[in-house]
């Protein structure tokens, strides 16, 4: 069940609280996989071409902007984006937008390649596609400039792979200083931004350019400009940077998030259990707690960082109550920070500092006014719409990446018609929808659950809103109280029962 067009004018009602310009976000789910069964064919040019790669956080993020031109005889309207090989199953936030209307995203396929392997089964050439849908087909001749994106997730390597707990970490990531394409490319060049100026390895190519490639400038590298209309698209050109990256490397396997709606309670109950993980370099020595205090000491007051996970910050919306916090194995303490002025938080600082390779589980939940997320439509009776954002939970400048993400939305017992779209963000990642049945102790018919899972989430989810609709009628409001008054309705006519009958066993025996 999709968000109707019905939405769409829902939305326009709610705009105080939506927006009303933007159009919903479209994804899809990897089950719509298409399978082509002959190459991309040769219908257009990348005139010019400029990829970032961006390793600030503990992911990366490659953007690249293009100039198009259709070089066919006939409008055009798909362009391929080439999968590499080793990275499928990385890439999250696959995100491609038409320069000339940056709010849209286009529309975006994953296409495989059927039977292009060689004898051992293994991929020659790239087997899989991210197909563009341009909004219009692309007149012959004429040229359209693309920004497509994407994260690559679980590429980045510690190097050296242990580290003694007052050494800096350093990274690696591997890349083709030739952007993998589909079309011939004229020109093109890769800017790398680090995360510090200190990036003591990279490699230099020789024979690309006439220039001392790459070129530096501080904390970004670039390799290029290339001249590259005689190159063979496709043609890879690996490059290596180890680079310093003295934060952790947070991983998230699993995260489920729950939220609960409450008409009775006027409530939004939210929690969350996080299953996270250091994947920077390990400790080649034993922790020391004296040195650690040391090393804390000077970090605090701004001097020097560290590669250990200190200290958690959950920026919660204003108006937040009731917040916990359960830790799953190690001791830690976590500290409420009520809204003072503009946002809540819940800050989680672990009893030992997590060094990579370490493993931190925990549990936080918290408590918002319904009346924040939820709005009654005045075109339709007893229906309701829902805003919830996709992700929240702890904010950290190095970037969180969720390898799965469970994201459940608990419905008031009675609620009917569930449907939902998402709204806004960039990369929506495919959200992968179930319905269930949600059974508690006094529920009789059971609470309606929609189950969004998706894999290879980062922070930019964040900005990606689940907006629900669904329909609850007058009359299941009362259901609850029904049910709890009939419930002990029971127990008291039992109670009545059991005690005018004679249960006394000793009474017998006498
Ligand atoms: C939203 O999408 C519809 C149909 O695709 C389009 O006609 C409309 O112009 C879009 N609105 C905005 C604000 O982009
Ligand atoms: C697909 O693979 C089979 C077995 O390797 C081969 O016989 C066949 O010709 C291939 N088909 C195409 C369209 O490449
Ligand atoms: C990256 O390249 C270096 C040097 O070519 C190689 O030693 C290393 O194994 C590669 N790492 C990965 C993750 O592919
Ligand atoms: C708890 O912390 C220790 C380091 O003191 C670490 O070795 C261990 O993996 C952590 N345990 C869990 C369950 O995360």
């Amino acid at each position: 069940m999709r968000l109707s067009s019905v939405v769409g004018a829902v939305l326009a009602l709610c705009t105080g609280v939506f927006g009303a310009d933007s159009n919903l976000t479209a994804h899809w789910s990897p089950k719509e996989i298409l399978t082509v069964d002959s190459e991309p064919p040769q219908v257009f040019e990348n005139t010019n071409l400029v990829r970032t790669i961006n390793l600030e956080k503990g992911y990366v993020r490659e953007t690249t902007n293009v100039l198009v031109t259709n070089t066919d005889k006939s409008p055009q309207y798909h362009y391929y984006v080439p999968l590499e090989y080793d990275l499928m199953g990385k890439i999250g936030g696959f995100d491609a937008r038409d320069k000339k209307k940056p709010e849209i995203p286009l529309e975006v396929a994953l296409a495989e390649l059927d039977n292009k392997s060689d004898n051992q089964g293994r991929a020659t050439k790239p087997t899989h596609y991210y197909i563009i849908h341009l909004s219009e087909p692309l007149p012959s001749k004429s040229t359209i400039t693309l920004s497509i994106s994407w994260n690559v997730l679980g590429a980045l390597t510690p190097l050296p792979a242990s580290i003694k707990q007052e050494d800096k970490q350093y990274l690696m990531y591997n890349f083709s200083a030739y952007v993998p394409t589909v079309y011939k490319t004229h020109k093109q060049k890769t800017k790398v931004k680090f995360a510090s100026a200190d990036v003591p390895e990279y490699s230099t190519t020789t024979g690309l350019t006439s220039a001392t490639d790459p070129e530096k400038q501080g904390s970004s590298f670039t390799y290029g400009p290339y001249d590259t209309a005689k190159v063979e698209p496709g043609t890879v050109y690996p490059v290596t940077v180890r680079y310093e990256f003295n934060k952790p490397l947070l991983v998230c396997s699993l995260l489920e998030r729950d939220v609960e709606v409450s008409h009775w309670g006027g409530n939004l109950a939210t929690e969350e259990r996080y299953w996270l993980r250091h994947d920077g370099a390990t400790l080649s020595n034993q922790f020391s707690r004296l040195a650690w205090s040391t090393q804390s000491f000077y970090i605090s007051a701004g001097q020097g960082s560290t590669s250990a996970l200190r200290e958690l910050k959950v920026p919660l919306k204003p108006g937040t109550v009731d917040p916990y916090f359960t830790d799953i194995g190690n001791v830690s303490t976590s500290r409420f920070r009520p809204n003072n002025v503009r946002e809540a938080s819940l800050e989680l600082k672990p009893r030992y500092p997590l060094f990579g390779g370490w493993k931190y589980s925990f549990r936080i939940g918290w408590n918002n006014a319904l009346s924040s997320v939820l709005r009654k439509l005045k075109t339709k009776s007893d229906t309701y719409i829902l805003s919830v954002p996709l992700l929240e939970g702890p904010k950290m400048p190095e970037g969180i990446q969720y390898e799965k993400l469970v994201f459940r939305v608990i419905l008031p017992e009675g609620a009917i018609n569930v449907q939902w779209q998402t709204h806004g963000g960039t990369g929506v990642p495919p959200l992968h929808a179930e319905y269930d049945n949600h059974k508690t102790f006094m529920d009789t018919l059971g609470r309606t659950e929609l189950k969004l899972t998706a894999y290879n989430v980062v922070d930019e989810a964040r900005d990606v809103t689940v907006l629900l609709t669904y329909e609850y009628p007058f009359l299941a409001a009362f259901r609850k109280p029904v049910t709890i008054f009939t419930g002990s309705a029971v127990v008291f006519a039992l109670a009545w029962l059991v005690g005018s009958v004679d249960t006394s066993i000793g009474k017998k025996k006498r």
